[in-house]
């Protein structure tokens, strides 16, 4: 498919006077990261990600025809947790810019966005994944109702597409359980242009898999990933890293379908530690870990060694640990958790999540 593909045709006389749509969408942690894009908002690197269950973004789109349609800029407001948010808008605006082109029709309405997040806001999870998706979901269920004859599978391709424009990992929260983004040679139908299921059979030992998020820094991020992802444009080790992360690629879609938790193990904390080695060796460089970060790490490597348990962690761009681990060890992995490492988490906060299946709409 192609961007073209994309553009909404349909007779824009044929419009719906009002409705509203809410969907619930997840968020996703990337296995193999994606750091690094160029216009408009492209992957230099494909990147692999779980969709997660319980955190997740609501969204309620009420739309309102105008009298006016078609002449005015984009009007809308946008409330979340029930309260306005002026500062939300920005964003919002610029994502409704990006996406006109394929989306015509928003300028003819008149939108009101309700918004609530499942974990807390300074918990320092990224909320764009799963705000965006949402966001994009929305759009897409009056697209819907514009052409009832488009198929879910244009639909879920689009919400995705457009998603990607909002932010570049919420093209990831649309569907579950394991979602691909970008363009590569061993993941069949991969696109630049939104996320696809990983197309192959995954192992039963990644099934119900596990992802406790340990609360390190419940602040605001301190470095956008948008401003990050900038910072890969200028950086000394950006090639390569987009090459290696093309190989983790090959290597994990084997282990998942193989089973090979061991290899999973290592991609995967290895790409964690590189995307944070892609942080502390740019112009300007930062360091997002906490020394409660490193600590949990160590703690986690010392468990492994001990117990042979196959816990790993990841990192996204903060200092929070995601925890993860194979459904039939979570009684040893919770037990460890609990006894030895929520001490570290901030006010002993953290989130237990799995797997999910993806995105649900909650309205009819
Ligand atoms: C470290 O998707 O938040 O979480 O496209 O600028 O909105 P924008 O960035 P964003 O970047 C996510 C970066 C990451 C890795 C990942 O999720 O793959």
């Amino acid at each position: 498919m192609t961007e073209t593909d994309f553009i909404f045709t349909q007779n824009q006389s044929i419009l719906i006077p009002n409705g509203s749509a809410t969907w619930k969408t997840p968020s996703n942690i990337a296995l193999v990261k994606y750091w690094g894009k160029k216009e408009p908002q492209l992957p230099e690197n494909t990147s692999i990600s779980f969709t997660l269950d319980a955190c997740f973004t609501i969204t309620t789109l009420e739309y309102n025809l105008k009298k006016d349609k078609g002449k005015s800029d984009f009007t809308f407001e946008i409330y979340f947790e029930d309260e306005k948010k002026e500062d939300f808008k920005p964003k919002i605006q610029k994502f409704f810019e990006r996406i006109e082109k394929y989306v015509p029709f928003l300028k003819d309405y008149n939108f009101v966005i309700n918004s609530r997040n499942s974990f807390p806001h300074s918990s320092g999870i990224a909320s764009s994944a799963s705000g965006m998706s949402a966001l994009a979901l929305c759009i897409m269920s009056i697209e819907k109702e514009l052409n009832p004859s488009i198929s879910d599978e244009y639909f879920n391709k689009k919400a995705s597409f457009l998603a990607r424009l909002g932010s570049g990992s919420a093209c990831r929260s649309i569907e579950g359980e394991l979602i691909v983004w970008g363009e590569h040679k061993k993941i069949k139908e991969s696109s630049d242009l939104f996320g696809v299921k990983f197309p192959y059979k995954l192992h039963k030992k990644f099934k119900n898999y596990h992802d406790t998020i340990l609360l390190v820094d419940e602040v605001e991020k301190q470095v956008s990933s948008t401003i990050g992802h900038q910072l890969m444009h200028s950086h000394p080790f950006a090639k390569q890293r987009f090459l290696q992360a093309n190989e983790n690629i090959s290597k994990i879609s084997e282990a998942l379908q193989n089973g090979d938790i061991k290899s999973f193990v290592e991609i995967v904390e290895s790409e964690a530690l590189t995307l944070h080695a892609m942080m502390m060796t740019s112009n300007p460089y930062f360091i997002l870990m906490k020394p409660n970060t490193l600590k949990i790490i160590n703690k986690i490597w010392e468990f492994r060694k001990l117990t042979n348990a196959n816990v790993c962690f990841t990192l996204d761009a903060g200092a929070n640990v995601h925890v993860l681990f194979p459904e039939n060890e979570k009684e040893v992995v919770n037990k460890f958790i609990v006894n030895e490492l929520v001490q570290f988490c901030q006010e002993n906060h953290y989130i237990c999540d799995r797997i999910g299946i993806g995105a649900k709409r909650l309205s009819i």
